[in-house]
């Protein structure tokens, strides 16, 4: 008897499946079948020949209140981390729930078009309004359907920066924040700095949060907060729950104490996130030459078998006026500036966009067997090296077994005159 299915995805390669290709069949939300040819028939029947079937790519540090804000009400011309701040504080005078709502969904679709289906995005929680936080829980729950969302509550000001901030900050996970974050390097001290990372994991604890950090975003080779964030992790046996983001100052740590930070990091087992658009535009300001590039020690931390992920952390923002939302352009950067081209460690890259990033969230990795959920992506490209090379657009993205939304092949027609 014919089989039938709701959806038939024919002859795709599976990453880390077998070498030739198959036919992978999916029935109510999960992946019923793969075989090399299915003779059944379904719904929907899509020849995705010569295409790569993926696990979906994870945006796993973005700030979506900010997004699609560049220029307004000026731009960053300095192209500082602190410039940026600056104008930040000023544009978020002006922060309506319908403004941000409206940039946040515009930025996850422009995300969602490149393939990401899981994103952690920072709420700034510096505004008695709360209301970057308030519009991005709004959008968490509007999208679920089709983009598992966390929302980080984020003190962009510093936790002691003002006095209300502490308050703020928990009164953002009474209201249901998802995670609690902050930024150490920041804070007026170094004093009140490391205070705040132990602020945040008793938060954390208290209402049973992960943590994600700001953490050493500077090139001040001084600024030492990642210790302190992994032994608090180590002390209170929550090394999975925490992230570190950005630790920029770990490219400008002489070798005696990066060594010495890498063995804490390794009994820690925190994550780490990257974020090598911004942080090579970012740092380095300061320097002539040689001038640093600013983006932390990425490739060692991997090779120390740490869960690094990558992530955009702006779209067109105060910080940073590109960004397209394509995880593709992060990990390819990533393989430039942090030196891993070897065949492995571009492979590794592309992980930090996909299932090191969930890890980072705190989910589970997408197998892409039978009997697990069918939440996927389709590549236009055979392989990974080809994808991340030709940074190749989605075909398809399927969310627990609805297609989510689908892109026809670009065709390029040369001129006769020119075939020869
Ligand atoms: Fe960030």
């Amino acid at each position: 008897m014919t089989q039938h299915f709701d959806l038939i995805l024919r002859q795709g390669n599976l990453l880390d499946g077998p070498e030739h290709a198959v036919d992978l069949a999916i029935q109510d939300g999960v992946i019923a079948a793969i075989a090399p040819h299915l003779d059944a028939i379904a719904a929907q029947d899509l020849d995705i020949s010569g295409c790569l079937i993926s696990p979906p790519f994870v945006e796993s540090h973005i700030h979506l209140d900010s997004a699609l804000t560049a220029g307004d009400p000026r731009w960053n011309e300095s192209g500082t981390l602190f410039e940026g701040i600056e104008i930040w504080a000023e544009r978020k005078r002006n922060l309506s729930l319908e403004d941000v709502k409206r940039r946040a969904l515009e930025a996850l679709k422009l995300q969602a078009s490149h393939g990401v289906l899981f994103v952690r995005t920072h709420a700034d929680v510096s505004e008695p309004s709360l209301t970057p936080l308030k519009a991005l829980l709004e959008v968490r729950d509007r999208v679920k359907d089709w983009m598992t969302v966390q929302v980080v509550a984020f003190p962009q000001d510093g936790m002691y920066g003002h006095a209300q901030n502490e308050a703020l900050l928990e009164e953002a996970l009474r209201l249901g924040a998802d995670v609690v974050g902050g930024i150490p390097h920041y804070e007026l001290t170094r004093e009140d700095g490391v205070r705040s990372v132990h602020r945040i994991f008793e938060l954390a604890e208290q209402y049973e949060r992960p943590i994600d950090i700001h953490c050493d975003e500077t090139d001040d080779p001084q600024s030492r907060f990642l210790e302190v964030v992994a032994a608090c992790a180590l002390r209170r046996n929550l090394g999975p729950r925490v992230t570190a983001s950005h630790t920029t100052a770990f490219a400008s740590y002489d070798n005696a104490y990066a060594f010495k930070l890498m063995g804490l990091l390794r009994r820690s087992q925190i994550n780490l996130i990257a974020n090598p658009l911004i942080n090579l535009t970012l740092q380095g300001r300061g320097d002539t030459y040689p001038k640093r590039r600013g983006i932390t020690r990425v490739k060692e931390l991997w090779q120390q078998g740490l869960n690094v992920s990558l992530g955009h952390d702006c779209i067109q923002d105060p910080w940073y006026n590109l960004g397209n939302g394509n995880p593709l352009d992060v990990a390819h950067l990533a393989i430039h500036a942090c030196q891993m081209t070897g065949r492995e460690e571009i492979r590794a890259c592309y992980d930090m966009v996909t299932d090191r990033g969930l890890h980072t969230l705190g989910l589970p990795a997408t197998k892409l067997v039978e009997g697990d959920a069918a939440t996927l992506i389709v590549l236009a490209a055979p392989n990974v090296f080809e994808v991340i090379r030709n940074r190749s657009p989605v075909r398809l993205s399927v969310v627990r077994g609805r297609v989510v939304l689908a892109r026809s092949p670009a065709l390029v027609r040369w001129s006769a005159n020119f075939l020869t």
